[in-house]
């Protein structure tokens, strides 16, 4: 585990019509511009999924998810869901704030995730796949990371562990020598 994570310290269709809702556009609450400057709350941490969902590229589900990676220092990126004509080749946003969060502050960062989905009460919490990849962050971070899932109308939050959703998991902990392939 801390040889791994010591690594990680090292590595430093014009048809197709989508929603694309800007920062301005948003209820002041929801807006991204507000909250600069301030501690993370869970409703701030939330709103910037929330915004993150809004410029998801998803025309083909239009089932829009975005997703908000807080750093144990305080740091935060985001990601929404990217589907692709191909349709098997679309990118999760819990996949796509990891990709980020790696580049801005390292997955062994990372300490709590919100995820917000659709556009109902019914909470949007990570598929397998997106458990996985969030399972090899809270390893690497040494941390039990906080999911914090949304429903899309803003109604509803569930709290989970990493734990609680992928019990059991493999990662990369379960690796003879520590450390991810
Ligand atoms: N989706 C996510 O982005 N994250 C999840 O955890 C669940 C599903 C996306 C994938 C696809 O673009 C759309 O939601 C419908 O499945």
């Amino acid at each position: 585990m801390e040889r791994a994570r010591r690594r990680q310290r090292r590595q430093a269709g014009a048809s197709i019509s989508y929603t694309h809702v800007p920062d301005s556009a948003l209820s002041s609450a929801w807006r991204v511009s507000a909250l600069k400057d301030k501690p993370m709350t869970e409703d701030e941490l939330i709103a910037l999924a929330r915004a993150a969902a809004a410029r998801a590229y998803a025309p083909y589900s239009r089932f829009q998810v975005g997703c908000a990676v807080e750093s144990i220092d305080g740091n935060s990126v985001t990601g929404a869901n990217m589907e692709n004509a191909c349709y098997r080749l679309g990118l999760c946003a819990e996949q796509s704030a990891l990709t980020a969060a790696q580049h801005k502050f390292g997955l062994d960062q990372v300490a709590r995730i919100a995820v917000v989905g659709g556009t109902g009460d019914m909470v949007c919490t990570p598929c397998g796949g997106c458990r996985q990849a969030i399972l090899e962050a809270a390893q690497l971070s040494g941390r039990d990371v906080e999911i914090l899932c949304a429903s899309g109308d803003g109604t509803r939050v569930e709290r989970y562990a990493i734990s609680a959703l992928i019990p059991h998991g493999f990662g990369p902990a379960n690796l003879s020598d520590g450390e991810p392939a």
